[in-house]
């Protein structure tokens, strides 16, 4: 089973993409994490080119989404809501409407910010866009607070109960894509 990984930051050494490595580590034999580390490539959006050529960068996104058995999305909190470059690939995944990639594809999405309250703001704008384009979003929300302090030495979370939190979202994840990973290896 294939889980796709998304940081919605572009920083090196973002604690997002820390947040996803964390989760590889709860992933269930089988599972793998996937990390899609092209977004900065991810051409601005324009509707205009709708009917076009789409262009390679969203083009990849696409493909990584498509043939993803589930969505694992961590995203930073910017201004009381997800980073732009964030929204512009979930908007790209979401045409065209009615085949777009993300339909019926399950989709957690957690979220680490280095102010108190762990990005939640910012979990539930994804979780919104993520739905209206017809993913199956799981209710699941993880609120990495203060994340310059989060961090075990080994890549996990230090505090059990945000680990727990986590261990039980990603199984949750992967028990809902089991359906489609079944038919896809079949
Ligand atoms: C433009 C900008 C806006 C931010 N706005 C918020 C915010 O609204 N709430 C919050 O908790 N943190 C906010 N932060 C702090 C981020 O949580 C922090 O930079 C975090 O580390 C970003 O995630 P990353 O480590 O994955 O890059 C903001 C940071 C930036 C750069």
């Amino acid at each position: 089973m294939r889980v796709l990984g998304i940081s919605g930051s572009l920083r090196r050494g973002s604690h997002n993409t820390r947040l996803l490595r964390a989760a590889a580590l709860q992933l269930p034999p089988g599972a793998q994490l996937e990390l899609f580390e092209q977004l900065a490539a991810v051409e601005p959006y324009c509707e205009d080119h709708d009917g076009d050529a789409t262009p390679a960068g969203a083009a990849d996104l696409r493909t990584a989404i498509a043939q993803s058995d589930a969505m694992l999305i961590a995203t930073p909190e910017y201004n009381a809501s997800l980073p732009g470059q964030l929204k512009n690939a979930l908007d790209w995944a979401s045409r065209p409407y009615a085949t777009n990639v993300l339909r019926g594809k399950p989709v957690t999405v957690i979220g680490a910010s280095t102010g108190i309250f762990g990005a939640v703001w910012a979990q539930a704008e994804v979780r919104k866009a993520v739905g209206a384009s017809g993913a199956l979003v799981l209710g699941d929300e993880l609120p990495v607070g203060q994340a310059d302090d989060a961090f075990a030495p080994d890549g996990s979370l230090a505090d059990p109960r945000l680990r727990d939190l986590l261990a039980e979202a990603v199984m949750k994840l992967v028990d809902a894509a089991r359906p489609a990973a079944a038919t896809t290896a079949a």
